[in-house]
């Protein structure tokens, strides 16, 4: 009888996955970007918090992807993720991390192999837990100095904008700046002074713009700090499915400068309220996968005030 269930299951196996989308693993690895804050850019991270993900069976990744995105496995992380992931997005995501090269199957042998090997995921780690947003950047500080004299005016000589409505860039990831610098001019992020200021730059200026900015030393908020907030930052609410923002924002507001998840910490509260009402109200729809719009979209107006006065106290 056991013999039959497991011949059945292995055929209903196999026809799933000859019905199943092909894979792609180049496509995934470009889609794969935004996983790396958590699982590592290979699918390895040794944080136990995460699973890894290299190695594991395609078929199996798939699986996953689609319940946290119909709900039947719950994740308050994994859902935002999984969310608006197609079915070609999940089987090119599975194809990639299925052939990385598992942890566990490297020679224990050569010290200095094993040495390598655990490298890029240390790094990764790194990353994710400290973030200085020095860490990483494609452009030149220097040359993103002298271009920003036409930013000073409103974001300040260093980045620590003295107007409430505009935001801090001193100590924001250079990766979150070029994108959003990117996003202006796309027009995929939508605001008519910024829409201006960015028509004339290039990629290369917006990596070494972001480069200079990152490097700069954030001044505090002037927010006095929240307790619901810092609940709710750290918790979320499960009731309400709110994911909790210390997921991707990291402990210390400093965000993911490897998955461009923005620093938060200090920032002007006038302006973090802005942005996440217009998550909320969809009239910011530059996130990837709609990670923010589905948070924003589950919060009321006092969680919003309660969670702003907490994350503009953050030094
Ligand atoms: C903010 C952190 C975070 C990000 C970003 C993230 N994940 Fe996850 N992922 C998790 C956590 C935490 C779990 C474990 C969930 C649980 O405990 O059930 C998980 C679980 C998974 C699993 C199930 C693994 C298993 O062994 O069951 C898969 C598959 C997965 N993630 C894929 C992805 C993919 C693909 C992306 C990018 C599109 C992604 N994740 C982005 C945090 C994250
Ligand atoms: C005339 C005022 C003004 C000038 C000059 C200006 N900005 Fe802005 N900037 C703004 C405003 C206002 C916003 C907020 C837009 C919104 O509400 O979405 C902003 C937003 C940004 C953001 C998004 C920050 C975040 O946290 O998401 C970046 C990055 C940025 N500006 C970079 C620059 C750079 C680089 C320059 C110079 C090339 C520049 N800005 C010049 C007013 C200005
Ligand atoms: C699943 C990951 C994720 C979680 C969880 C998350 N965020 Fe975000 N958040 C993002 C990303 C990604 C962006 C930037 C989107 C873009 O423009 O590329 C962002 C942007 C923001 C911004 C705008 C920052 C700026 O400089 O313009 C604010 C404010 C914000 N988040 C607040 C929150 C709060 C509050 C929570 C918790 C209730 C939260 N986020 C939870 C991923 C997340």
């Amino acid at each position: 009888m056991k013999k039959i269930i497991f011949s059945l299951l292995l055929t209903m196996g196999a026809i799933h996955t000859a019905s199943a989308v092909e894979g792609d693993a180049d496509a995934g690895k470009a889609k794969a970007a935004v996983c790396g804050a958590c699982h590592g850019a290979t699918g390895l991270n040794p944080n136990p918090s995460y699973p890894d993900l290299a190695g594991q069976h395609a078929a199996y990744i798939v699986k996953q992807l689609s319940d946290f995105k119909s709900g039947a496995r719950t994740d308050m992380m994994m859902a935002p993720m999984a969310t608006n992931l197609s079915d070609q997005d999940m089987a090119d995501l599975a194809a990639f991390f299925s052939i990385q090269e598992r942890a566990s199957e490297k020679p224990a042998a050569s010290t200095d192999s094993s040495a390598t090997a655990a490298a890029p995921a240390t790094a990764t780690a790194e990353i994710v837990t400290s973030t200085p947003a020095k860490a990483l950047y494609a452009g030149d500080v220097k040359a993103g100095q002298e271009k920003s004299a036409m930013c000073v005016s409103c974001h300040g000589t260093d980045g620590n904008s003295p107007i409430a409505m505009y935001p801090k860039l001193a100590g924001q990831s250079a990766s979150y700046i070029s994108k959003q610098l990117a996003d202006f001019k796309s027009g995929e992020r939508s605001d008519p002074i910024m829409a201006g200021m960015v028509a004339a730059l290039s990629e290369q200026d917006m990596n070494d713009l972001g480069a200079y900015f990152a490097v700069q030393t954030p001044t505090a908020g002037q927010a006095k700090g929240s307790d619901v907030g810092h609940k709710l930052y750290f918790g979320g609410d499960a009731n309400k499915g709110i994911t909790a923002c210390v997921a991707c924002h990291g402990v210390k507001g400093k965000g993911m400068a490897q998955a461009s998840f923005p620093a938060l910490a200090g920032q002007n509260a006038d302006y973090l309220k802005k942005q996440i009402a217009n998550f909320r109200d969809g009239s910011r729809g530059n996130d990837r996968n709609n990670m923010m719009r589905n948070i924003a979209i589950k919060l009321s107006d006092s969680d919003i005030d309660e969670l702003v006065n907490y994350m503009s106290s953050l030094k």
